[in-house]
């Protein structure tokens, strides 16, 4: 073993057994990183929508990190709102509060503005004060790790550290400028313009800069109040719907979606509208990906598991070595438990999941922004069932993904394949309440599946062995690395925050 193979894999050891110890308590690993500071959190946050890279179980922990923190004082929020948009904080605003929640990046304060028709409550959004010179130095510490890893630990280099760091750069920047946040909400807003019950908060540009944005305040009740929101009267189950329906209209429709919905974003206003808030992070999917992915979920709904590995191939997404037929094997594997289950225990999300683990057997390059809206996805219908415990994904799904397919695949797909195409797109409505009524089966199936991995014939089990093998060894050791160095270096060189 070289000199940095051993480190690590010492390293990895430790950390291993430190873990085992700690298995009670999970959320170790989630308050360690908070006390590192924000970049770190951003850092454990980040890992935690990667499990290809840090593992199911240490993506976990992570997803236990609650990026909130104390708040900043109000005076120097007024200072950079004055600095940032060259104007006294009277002249914008006719009242300023003190702030309601707090961030690593940026806190939001409750304010007035005197309109034409006289004050409207407003939320101003402040970056905090000094945080893009913490985020670069600690970025640099990044960047050095990453590409020591990748020099000294050729294992990590599949794991792309360096490229990791890079995407972590990117969004963080992204969400630093508050102008990109507010030109994703006005974007979002013409989007949705006509679409029932959601929208997001209108944007007053006015008093808006790189440092601060303003924008109406949303008097609703969060979705993570319940029993709020039953107490308020309103339909819990319309809402699971609504809340689906609009996520996979923005995604297929607009392929530009919220990439952070979770229960904290979204509020319900006194009429019972959805509005989602917190616009730093968004996808966006290309007219390919689209196709892609209703292609993928027609596939499914209709149980074409050929057509379903031939999109994948044609897309480039898999390498054309590989043999479709064996391929299409792995995604029948995915699909056909699936059609045998209760309608409200089916989750497209997961569906999505199970699919990327297999196409990652067949050597499929990791889409982001495919990985982004299945971890949305994921969030999304989460918030759904904790609205609706019985909620329906494919029937709440039907009227968005149907529609989409049949505007926009049904008559090019009839014409290349009269006789299955027609008849399989003219049926597809019906086919999904159906679902529902062919089922009972294996309800445990695809569960069992995603906790011990997938079960295959003889001619694709080899395949999948090997690649267990190169994930449990390499792969999973390199992200304990991973993990170990960054909290060993954070611990070296930044004793406090
Ligand atoms: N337009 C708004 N109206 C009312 N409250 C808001 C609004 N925007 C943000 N908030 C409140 O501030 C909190 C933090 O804002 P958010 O944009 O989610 O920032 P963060 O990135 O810190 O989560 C929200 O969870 C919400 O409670
Ligand atoms: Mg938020």
């Amino acid at each position: 073993m070289t000199g940095g193979a051993l480190f690590g894999h010492r390293l990895a050891t430790l950390l291993a057994k430190r873990r085992a110890k700690t298995a009670e308590r999970p959320d170790v690993l989630a308050k360690a990183i908070n006390r590192l500071g924000p970049s770190w959190v951003k850092m454990g946050q980040f890992l935690a929508t990667r499990p290809d890279v840090v593992g199911a179980e240490i993506a976990v922990d992570l997803s236990g990190l609650q990026d909130r923190m104390a708040t900043f004082p109000e005076s120097l929020a007024r200072a950079e709102i004055e600095a940032s948009l060259g104007r006294p904080i009277d002249d914008l605003y006719a009242r300023f509060d003190p702030p309601v929640a707090a961030a690593s990046i940026a806190q939001v304060h409750p304010a007035e503005v005197m309109g034409e028709t006289g004050l409207r409550k407003v939320a101003v959004k402040v970056v905090r004060p000094g945080v893009r010179q913490r985020f670069q130095r600690d970025l640099e510490v990044f960047y050095l790790l990453s590409e020591l890893q990748e020099r000294f630990i050729p294992s990590s280099r599949r794991l792309r550290p360096v490229e990791i760091t890079r995407t972590l750069e990117q969004t963080t920047r992204i969400e630093m400028d508050l102008r990109l946040e507010a030109a994703a909400l006005s974007e979002m807003a013409e989007n949705t313009k006509d679409d029932p019950g959601f929208r997001v908060p209108a944007v007053d540009w006015e008093r808006t800069g790189r440092d601060v944005v303003t924008m109406e305040w949303i008097d609703g009740i969060k979705m993570s109040d319940v029993a709020g929101l039953k107490a308020a009267g309103h339909d819990l189950d319309t809402l699971a719907d609504t809340l689906i329906q609009s996520f996979l209209r923005h995604t297929l429709r607009d392929g530009f979606f919220h990439a952070d919905m979770h229960q904290g974003n979204l509020f319900v206003d006194p009429s019972g509208q959805i509005v989602a808030v917190d616009m730093g992070i968004v996808g966006r999917m290309g007219k390919m990906e689209r196709r892609f992915l209703a292609e993928i979920l027609y596939g499914f709904i209709t149980r074409d598991y050929r057509r379903v590995a031939d999109v994948h191939f044609e897309a480039g997404y898999v390498p054309a070595r590989h043999d479709p037929a064996s391929f299409a094997q792995a995604i029948r594997a995915i699909g056909e438990p699936i059609h045998g289950q209760p309608a409200e225990t089916i989750s497209m999300a997961r569906l999505l999941t199970l699919l990327f683990e297999v196409t990652e057997l067949f050597d499929m390059e990791t889409r982001p922004e495919l990985v982004m809206l299945q971890k949305t996805m994921v969030v999304v219908e989460g918030v759904a069932r904790t609205l609706n415990p019985k909620f329906n994904m494919w029937k709440a799904a039907e009227p968005v993904v149907g529609g989409w397919i049949r505007d926009n695949l049904g008559p090019k797909r009839i014409a290349g394949d009269i006789r299955e195409g027609a008849i399989a797109a003219f049926k597809l409505a019906e086919q999904l309440p159906e679902l529902a009524a062919r089922t009972r089966a294996f309800v445990t199936e695809v569960g069992t599946m995603a906790e011990n991995g997938l079960r295959f014939d003889a001619a694709t089990s080899e395949a999948i062995g090997k690649a267990e093998a190169r994930h449990t060894r390499s792969g999973r050791v390199a992200l304990w690395i991973i993990a170990a160095a960054l909290v060993w270096l954070a611990l070296a060189i930044h004793p406090i925050w």
